[in-house]
């Protein structure tokens, strides 16, 4: 299976020209790298120029939020049909940066459900704040999923992708080690099978926060993940061409 990448351009670059010339490298980076699936999270100011000038089919745009209203009084919010219109077919839900703002369980929940039902790929984003020798950080898990997929039929998991992003990781150079990884990812499908039963076994599990190109192959490898979801290192040329590259041969 190819591994699949999302690059979190966050609230960057400034401007659109920049954007462009990002999306160009990210295009040329993406056209040697075959064995990844690359889905690109810009700022939704930026998607539709980007959507029109990308002729190719591998590519494929995401939102970095939505409203999980279709419409309405919403100021500020953008709706999953705009997000459409604009270009996007994944949307990530529940990033930390969305919950440290505010965003609740309860949001994510109606959100994925929203996201769904318009015929999107819900990226949902779940991880600790801090880990402990306890192993809080399994229940701190658990608790995001049973909020985020109470409204997900089993029939739909295998539409959804969820990333682990442990918070503590996010914007660094150090992931956990791959055994971590793989140890959350057992959970992740574990807690998902014991609501949702046996389809759980289907949904997309990937790792977010430090994944750069010197950790991916460990990560792709011995995580037990099907794909990355950096941030950083994905407005960088350089390292993510070399990223792209290393992800598609693992
Ligand atoms: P990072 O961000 O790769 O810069 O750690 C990942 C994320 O926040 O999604």
């Amino acid at each position: 299976m190819k591994a699949l990448v999302i690059a979190n351009w966050k609230m960057n670059p400034q401007t659109l020209k920049e954007a462009k010339a990002l999306f160009d490298a990210t295009r040329k980076s993406a056209e040697k790298a075959r064995g990844v699936t690359l889905v690109v999270a810009v700022p939704a100011v930026f998607l539709r120029e980007l959507r029109a000038r990308y002729r190719g089919r591998s590519i494929r745009f995401a939102a970095q939020d939505c409203s999980a209203s279709a419409l309405g009084a919403h100021t500020g919010e953008l709706s999953l049909p705009q997000l459409k219109d604009a270009g996007a077919s994944h949307v990530i839900i529940g990033h930390s940066e969305r919950r440290a703002a505010g965003e609740t369980d309860e949001g994510v929940r109606k959100k994925v459900r929203a996201a769904l039902d318009a015929r999107f790929t819900p990226i949902v984003c779940v991880g600790e704040p801090e880990r402990d020798a306890s192993g809080g950080h399994f229940n701190f898990v658990r608790t995001q999923l049973r909020g985020g997929f109470a409204g997900v039929d089993p029939k739909e998991l295998s539409r959804v992708v969820v990333a682990y992003e442990p918070v503590w990781a996010i914007g660094k150079e150090t992931p956990p080690p791959p055994h971590d990884i793989h140890e959350m990812a057992v959970f992740i499908r574990k807690s998902l099978v014991a609501t949702h039963g046996e389809a759980a076994m289907s949904v997309r599990i990937i790792y977010g926060g430090s994944t750069n190109e010197h950790n991916v192959e460990g990560i792709l490898t011995e995580g037990d993940v099907v794909g990355v979801l950096p941030g950083h290192v994905s407005i960088d040329p350089q390292r993510f061409r070399v990223l792209l590259q290393r992800a598609a041969n693992c």
